[in-house]
């Protein structure tokens, strides 16, 4: 039984092939741009005993307090800083860190985000529209729901969420924000659950899950920092190094793959997985969010 303490505690997805993968050894300096819970970084940091350090990174200061206190017992060979990954080669730079022998961008959010109902991730539970990784920035996914163009949310919908009810929804909220506000999650859900067609509502999903998807990367501009990172990412690799990423939807699968396939035509990178590993049934079992997750592997030549 899970206890209250650990309810909330991010499991990390396909670890033990993210670690072969990256196949970090004694020494070596290791990046992780999405530490969040630390998972992924403990274990990196067990395999570069006695001296390798890791670089941590995470928009989301619970998360960092979390790894905080995850990685504690390897003193000051973990390093953490509250950064967007996209800005790495300036947190490199500023932290005289590089090249690194690893590199880890495991993507989205975690646990400690998605269970809590404060932080707006989910419609299971009821709270404020808010969906920001970076509780210091401005816009959040309340101020997209509610300023935004039909048009505007149409695309959000169609291109973030690939939702082929994204005019049917876009039109929806904008007739539900001329009565009153859209400010919680489960009011977001019933308007959208409202405005789709019944099959629609008894299929696989949740009609809502979409929605709540392309909000999410619209509000993080998840999308566009991915595709600022990869190169920078590669970059920040010493020959012979490895870059890995675990996605969770095919719109950023779609982003690793074809930069993969590029740099590998050009000569730069190994693809090291032909097709994404994805969970075993025993992960997926033990934790659902795995189901969805698939990782790529790269060596730098
Ligand atoms: C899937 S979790 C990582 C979990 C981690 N690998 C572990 O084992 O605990 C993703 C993390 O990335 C963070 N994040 C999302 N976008 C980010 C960004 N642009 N820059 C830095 N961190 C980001 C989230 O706050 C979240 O903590």
């Amino acid at each position: 039984m899970p206890t209250d303490e650990n309810k909330n505690e991010h499991i990390p997805v396909l670890l033990s092939e993210t670690i072969a993968g990256l196949d970090p050894r004694p020494g070596d300096d290791v990046i992780d741009c999405t530490v969040g819970a630390g998972g992924h970084a403990s274990a990196v940091l067990e395999r570069t005993s006695p001296d390798g350090r890791l670089l941590g990174l995470d928009l989301d200061e619970t998360a960092l307090d979390a790894a905080r206190r995850k990685l504690e017992r390897f003193g000051s060979r973990a390093m953490l800083v509250r950064a967007n990954y996209k800005d790495v080669g300036r947190v490199l730079l500023s932290h005289s860190f590089g090249p690194v022998q690893a590199a880890l961008l495991d993507l989205g959010f975690s646990s400690l985000e998605i269970d809590d109902p404060a932080r707006g991730f989910s419609f299971r539970k009821d709270g404020p529209l808010d969906m920001r990784y970076d509780r210091s920035q401005e816009l959040t996914a309340a101020d997209i729901v509610n300023n935004d163009s039909e048009e505007s949310l149409t695309r959000i919908l169609w291109e973030y969420g690939e939702e082929k009810f994204s005019r049917t929804i876009a039109r929806a909220i904008v007739a539900a924000r001329r009565q009153a506000p859209i400010v919680g999650t489960l009011q977001l859900e019933q308007i959208v659950y409202g405005a789709v067609p019944g099959f629609y509502r008894r299929g696989r999903i949740h009609p809502a899950t979409r929605t709540f998807q392309a909000l999410r990367i619209a509000t993080n501009d998840e999308l566009g920092n991915v595709q600022t990172a990869l190169p920078i990412l590669l970059d920040a690799l010493a020959s012979g190094g490895r870059l890995g990423v675990i996605s969770f939807h095919s719109l950023e699968d779609r982003i690793v793959k074809k930069f993969f396939e590029a740099q590998a035509a050009a000569g730069r990178i190994e693809v090291l997985t032909k097709r994404p590993l994805i969970a075993t049934d025993e992960e997926n079992e033990r934790n659902p969010r795995a189901r969805s997750a698939k990782l790529r592997l790269a060596r730098k030549l």
